[in-house]
């Protein structure tokens, strides 16, 4: 199991620019067209990515010969039509793109091929291309299971004159695959549709790809297609790839969400005449009241104007399958429901992402009806309000993406972000340039320093939320005091850590539902406190707790880690201290108000080994951090020590209300 995870704090606003990796679907219909063309084609602005390097390493091993351009393109040089190798076993990933046409064109390149996938990928339907292959001549056969990869290819010549039947309904990667595959005859052939065509824009991205390359096919609505004799690839000179206009959907999405009018969210290299269809996303996002303009080579977004809201959808995304992803989670913070229709393919894609989208939305508490074909999603209200989640990704890029844009409703965790390298590998830099984060002040400083009532006067006087991390090390330590559990038992504490029930509210906290202020607050509770929290078990079940509190207007956290661990890209990160005799004196009068008894040099000798077990474990030990203010408090009062505080954030709070 992969652990890697990122947190995404609850997000304000957004705005910027952002210019789109290549797109996936073009760049790998590029590569192969232009692996097969006559002569030599520089491809330009080609997407670096987990599919596009299958595709790539793929035509290594049939021995096509490649070369980076000064440009930064790369240079394909044809083969026109015949691989040099003939026999070969490909190894291509999760990428559909590379794998259905590769099957395709590998069914008549002459020689002998093995194509396989990972584990995935040797679920995902194939049969019905291989049937249509088969029917013109080709000689296939499925290594495992009948109807899916891996497959064996052995020589066939295409069936001159061949009308080929073709199941449109499961995926249009089937037609495409057999589209590119059939001009290596040479000679006249057709194929019928059989059955309703999904995802019809990308047929017509691939017809646009190869007329570019010399072939024109002839279409009859969406149901015969006809590949003319004599038809061969040839060269275009250069190619310019559109940007990913699925991977626009996220920003475009964000500007939707966050972005007003006159700072919209813009992204570059892909505009209003592209060839993909995802571009009709922004279509739908203006149904939806989002403020959207397009030029040759931008498409920006904004929220809806007037103060009005965005508005739920029902919607046939057959024709915008990936990109209609996006719109499960911009639904989200709409007006409405919006029910996403003939959405069938998603049950066939890098995972069943009807269950999977309808699985994590209700991690997030949304309420969610999936059927066969469609998704249903009703907006959070104060009944069903949004939740903090670890959203697991199932290896699927689009549902990693997608889900970020949750943050703005809720902070939240993503499983396995890196899965987003199948199609964008720096997404999560991109989302994180543009994206405008609620304000953290993290406040870390030794016991008693008083940091814990100057943060929650600093979190009044802002309006922010208030995290005492050290509350939830105490209520740890008593919850396992009272199941019996030994602080030094790191996996049973962290079982205990992950399962708190606690509820903080306006007088003080309760546990189990019992209240427990004060309970918390005894020196032998102190103690255990201190000792569970050098436990990295306990800290790591903690920590998505600590930042699920990092949402809208901001939070104010106090801590030892806060800076350090848990919120380190804190606006302000302040270290505020006094000397052991102060704090000792403070503990003292604190005890002694409450009508305990107290004795000095047993508090401080107590308070200093505390310091030292919280400054010496090997894990989020205190310190002062490099980018930490130092507030020392030896010589100041509490409404100064607050006055400072909030004099060092000012310029933080100028910079959020622009
Ligand atoms: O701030 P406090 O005294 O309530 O904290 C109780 C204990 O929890 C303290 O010994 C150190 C530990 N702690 C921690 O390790 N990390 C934090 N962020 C907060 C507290």
């Amino acid at each position: 199991m992969n652990m890697t995870f990122l947190d995404l704090p609850q997000m304000l606003a957004a705005t910027g620019v952002i210019t789109l990796p290549g797109s996936k679907s073009i760049s790998n219909r590029a590569l192969l067209l232009a692996a097969l063309a006559e002569g030599e084609t520089e491809l330009r602005a080609l997407l670096d990515s987990d599919d596009t390097a299958r595709m790539r390493e793929a035509l290594v091993v049939l021995s096509v010969a490649t070369a980076a351009t000064d440009e930064g393109g790369l240079k394909v040089i044809g083969c026109g039509g015949q691989f040099p190798v003939r026999q070969a076993e490909l190894f291509l990933g999760n990428a559909g793109t590379a794998f259905r046409s590769l099957t395709a064109v590998l069914s008549f390149a002459g020689g002998e091929y093995v194509l396989k996938g990972v584990p995935r990928m040797h679920e995902r339907p194939i049969g019905d291309l291989v049937a249509a292959l088969k029917t013109c001549g080709a000689n296939i056969s499925s290594l495992e299971k009948e109807g899916f990869p891996p497959l064996l290819l052995r020589p066939a010549v295409i069936r001159p004159g061949s009308v080929v039947k073709i199941r449109g309904d499961v995926s249009s990667q089937f037609l495409s695959g057999l589209l590119m595959a059939l001009p290596l005859a040479g000679v006249e052939t057709t194929v019928e549709v059989d059955g309703e065509l999904i995802s019809k824009p990308y047929v017509d991205m691939t017809l646009n790809l190869m007329a570019r390359f010399g072939v024109i096919v002839e279409r009859d609505d969406w149901r015969v297609f006809a590949i003319p004799a004599g038809a061969r690839y040839r060269s275009p000179g250069v190619y310019q790839v559109e940007g990913d206009a699925s991977s626009a959907s996220y920003f475009l999405a964000l500007g939707a969400l966050g972005a007003s009018a006159e700072n919209p969210v813009r992204v570059t290299g892909v505009g209003k005449n592209a060839i993909q269809g995802d571009v009709r996303f922004a279509d739908a996002l203006a149904a939806m009241g989002a403020t959207i303009e397009a030029g040759e080579d931008w498409i920006s977004a904004a929220r809806p104007t007037n103060g009005k809201t965005l508005k739920g959808i029902h919607l046939d995304c057959n024709h915008i399958p990936d990109a209609a992803m996006t719109l499960a989670v911009v639904a989200l913070f709409a007006q409405g429901e919006t029910t996403l229709a003939n959405i069938a393919s998603w049950r066939v894609k890098e995972t069943d992402r009807i269950a999977a989208m309808a699985t994590e939305l209700r991690k997030l508490n949304v309420r969610v009806e999936e059927g066969a074909d469609f998704l249903k999603i009703v907006p959070p209200d104060a009944t069903h309000p949004l939740q903090p989640a670890a959203i697991d990704t199932y290896d699927d890029h689009r549902v990693a993406m997608c889900f970020s844009l949750a943050a703005f409703g809720v902070p939240l965790r993503i499983n396995d972000p890196g899965c987003v390298a199948k199609t964008f590998p720096d997404y999560f830099d991109c989302f994180g340039a543009i994206a405008r984060h609620a304000p953290v002040i993290a406040i870390d400083g030794p016991t008693a320093s008083g940091k814990g009532t100057v943060s929650a006067r600093v979190a009044a006087a802002l309006g922010f939320h208030y995290l005492d991390s050290g509350a939830l090390y105490r209520l740890t330590a008593l919850a396992a005091r009272e199941a019996g559990v030994d602080w030094a038992d790191e996996p049973g504490v962290a079982a205990i850590a992950t399962s708190l029930d606690v509820i903080f509210h306006a007088d003080g906290v309760r546990l189990n539902g019992r209240e427990v202020g004060e309970a918390i607050r005894h020196e032998e509770i102190s103690s255990w406190a201190s000792k569970i929290a050098a436990l990295p078990a306990v800290r790591e079940a903690l920590l998505f707790r600590q930042r699920a509190l990092h949402r809208a207007p901001g939070l104010v956290g106090d801590g030892r880690d806060m800076g350090s661990v848990v919120f380190p890209s804190a606006s302000l990160k302040v270290f505020l201290t006094a000397s052991p005799a102060v704090r000792a004196e403070r503990r003292v009068k604190q005890l002694l108000e409450r009508g305990e008894t107290a004795n000095l040099d047993s508090i401080r000798a107590d308070l200093e080994a505390r310091d030292t077990r919280d400054r010496a474990r090997p894990v989020a030990p205190l310190k002062q951090e490099a980018d930490a203010r130092l507030l020392d408090t030896d010589h100041l009062s509490i409404d100064e020590a607050v006055a400072k505080v909030l004099e060092w954030f000012a310029p933080f709070m100028a910079d959020n209300s622009k």
